[in-house]
């Protein structure tokens, strides 16, 4: 599943194979993705992997668990489509996905 990562400085871009079944998160770390920390290794409790999805992929997503919603409130950089990547499980349907990566995380 392909899923395509904008730097915070709108210059460059990684394009990323992701498994099925990986998180988003786990596609980034493993193509060792600039900006996508993941301290917690996908337990949504650090709030180190925040992603802004790309408007016209956003409502494709599940609604955000309570505890990616409330870590959502506190990250750097919010938009209306952040999401917490380590909770993006990677579907067929979402090939492509695009998201932009904040300047910095929490
Ligand atoms: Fe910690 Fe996603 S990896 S919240």
């Amino acid at each position: 599943v392909r899923a395509i990562f904008h730097a915070a400085d709108g210059a460059s871009r990684d394009e990323v194979d992701v498994p099925d079944g990986w998180t988003l998160m786990e596609g980034a770390r493993q193509e060792g993705v600039a900006g996508i920390v993941a301290d917690c290794g996908g337990g949504a409790i650090c709030g180190t992997c925040h992603v802004r999805v790309r408007t016209e992929w956003a409502p494709l997503l599940p609604e955000p668990e309570p505890s990616e919603a409330a870590l959502l409130t506190i990250v750097p950089e919010p938009s209306e489509t952040s999401r917490l990547a380590c909770q993006i499980p990677m579907e067929p349907e979402y090939d492509g996905i695009e998201v932009d990566i904040p300047s910095r995380q929490l």
